[in-house]
């Protein structure tokens, strides 16, 4: 680096070596810092966005989580309406486990239990399974339980057959507004394209046809693959259940593409009136099953037996080549075998889920009609639903200056401030229209609800005797 002149005198030379012997520690020094600084990498899966984590929807479970409602610890903290859980009919359960004490692992099963499980799961679980989804279908549809894949949860359900369907980079296409998770679970770690299919309050919401073929069309003009569509019914969070001749529609048109259809039914046990509800099942068998193996079911227990806790989802497919595959895939989300064995004799107990099933529709019937009534009074409308933990509010009439995706954003924030409120707003479940939100109710007591009712009320009053517009 350094040429140090032969006829230099010893002082300088030796200054020159120290001179030269700090910069070399100094260069080290830096090389050895930057190399501690060097963070490790990690896939593009990790480092991806497309979790979704960032949504309102997730951030304002963590403004709750923060400060969460209690009726005597913190009576003026955050009530939580923005979780789509059922406790209505927790108690029913409770009584159940009480009367049924048996139901729990006992020391001659327990070896059953505790050793392998192949992924198959048990037959008398899976049995059960197809047996409790006819019974919410009113036994209108019949499955076969060697169809059932067991998953841990819904959401393994979903992004296990997306997995099995789609490449990277492929799309499926999805009514809007839809499920905020299914960001997460169909598209981040598959990496599936979401392509929204838009649809609008001018017919509730409903897919049309020509919805579906703007969809598909801006796929194709992006040179993206379609491989599917995937509906909600009931959908979450229109709370309502799709009409029998929008089905047929959805149908006809994935067999013109030869494209699969997936139907997430995990709320068809939460429509008030079974009556209004129609599984892509029974319209496969009124068609005798023809097509059939483009379509698959996705159901689970986290809402109609309000056991999210439990981990139990299902993929039902009528293709032979996707429930194979499914199974051999299922080995990495399996149900614990206590779980299977638990739920097996408490779905095959008749009188229980009958009267379950009854009381919870009417619970959650009587609930809808609570807060449809307190938004009413409050001068709010909603979407007329009949399924699910939840409503579709409307507040458009309060975005007078700026009914745009921010100024809803601003009226979420403000509802979360003042009122103390997590609700969704609807452009985090991708809603095309500023101004809706969903509203859960079935996670909390009748008291709760009805403190959050009030809360809502007088933040209308304010916002209608405020001279400015908050928003
Ligand atoms: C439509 C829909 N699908 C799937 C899920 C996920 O359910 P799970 O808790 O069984 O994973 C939810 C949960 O909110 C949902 O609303």
């Amino acid at each position: 680096m350094f040429a140090i002149n032969g006829g230099a005198s010893p002082e300088i030379h030796s200054n020159l070596s120290l001179l030269l012997r700090l910069l070399s520690d100094y260069f080290l020094k830096s090389m050895a810092n930057n190399e501690e600084n060097l963070e490790v990498e990690l896939s593009e899966i990790a480092m991806s966005e497309t979790h979704g984590e960032n949504s309102p929807y997730f951030v304002g479970w963590k403004a709750y989580n923060e400060v969460p409602y209690n009726e005597s610890t913190n009576p003026s903290g955050i009530i939580q309406m923005g979780l789509a859980e059922n406790q209505v009919s927790l108690d029913l359960l409770q009584e159940y486990l009480e009367q049924n004490s048996e139901a729990g692992p006992d020391s001659s099963e327990f070896r059953e239990t505790a050793l392998f499980q192949d992924y198959h799961g048990l037959l008398s679980f899976r049995t059960a399974m197809a047996a409790f989804m006819e019974r919410i279908r009113d036994g209108a549809v019949k499955f076969d339980p060697s169809r059932v894949v067991l998953t841990a949860g819904a959401t393994a359900a979903n992004e296990l057959l997306t997995i099995i369907l789609a490449n990277p980079g492929d799309a499926l296409l999805l009514p809007t507004p839809y499920y905020p998770g299914f960001d997460r679970d169909l598209r981040w770690r598959t990496k599936v394209k979401i392509i929204p299919i838009h649809c609008d309050s001018s017919n509730d919401f409903q897919v049309t046809r020509q919805a579906l073929e703007a969809a598909y069309d801006s796929a194709m003009a992006m040179k993206i693959k379609v491989r599917g569509v995937f509906i909600t019914n009931p959908s979450n969070p229109l709370g309502l259940t799709i009409q029998r001749s929008t089905i047929e529609e959805v149908l006809d048109f994935v067999t013109d593409k030869n494209i699969h259809l997936i139907s997430d039914e995990i709320y068809s046990g939460s429509v008030f009136s079974s009556a209004e509800f129609t599984s892509v099942a029974g319209v496969l068998e009124s068609r005798g099953n023809k097509n059939a193996d483009r379509v698959h079911i996705v159901y689970g227990l986290s809402k109609d037996l309000g056991l999210p806790g439990f981990r139990v989802g299902t993929i039902y497919s009528y293709n032979d080549r996707v429930v194979t595959t499914a199974r051999r895939m299922s080995s990495f989300t399996l149900i614990s075998s206590q779980t299977q064995r638990f739920l097996a004799a408490m779905l095959s107990n008749q009188k229980f889920i009958d009267k379950y099933i009854e009381m919870n529709r009417d619970r959650l019937r009587k609930r809808y009609e609570m807060i449809i009534e307190g938004l009413r009074m409050a001068g709010i409308e909603c979407l007329k639903g009949n399924a699910g933990l939840f409503c579709w509010m409307n507040l458009r009439p309060l975005l007078k200056k700026n009914p745009t995706r921010e100024g809803e954003i601003e009226l979420w924030k403000c509802i979360l401030k003042e009122a103390k409120l997590n609700i969704s707003p609807g452009s985090s479940c991708h809603c095309s229209e500023p101004g809706w939100f969903r509203v859960c109710f079935a996670n909390m007591s009748e008291e709760t609800l009805q403190i959050a009712l009030k809360r809502i009320l007088s933040f209308m009053e304010r916002m209608r005797n405020s001279r400015e517009d908050i928003i």
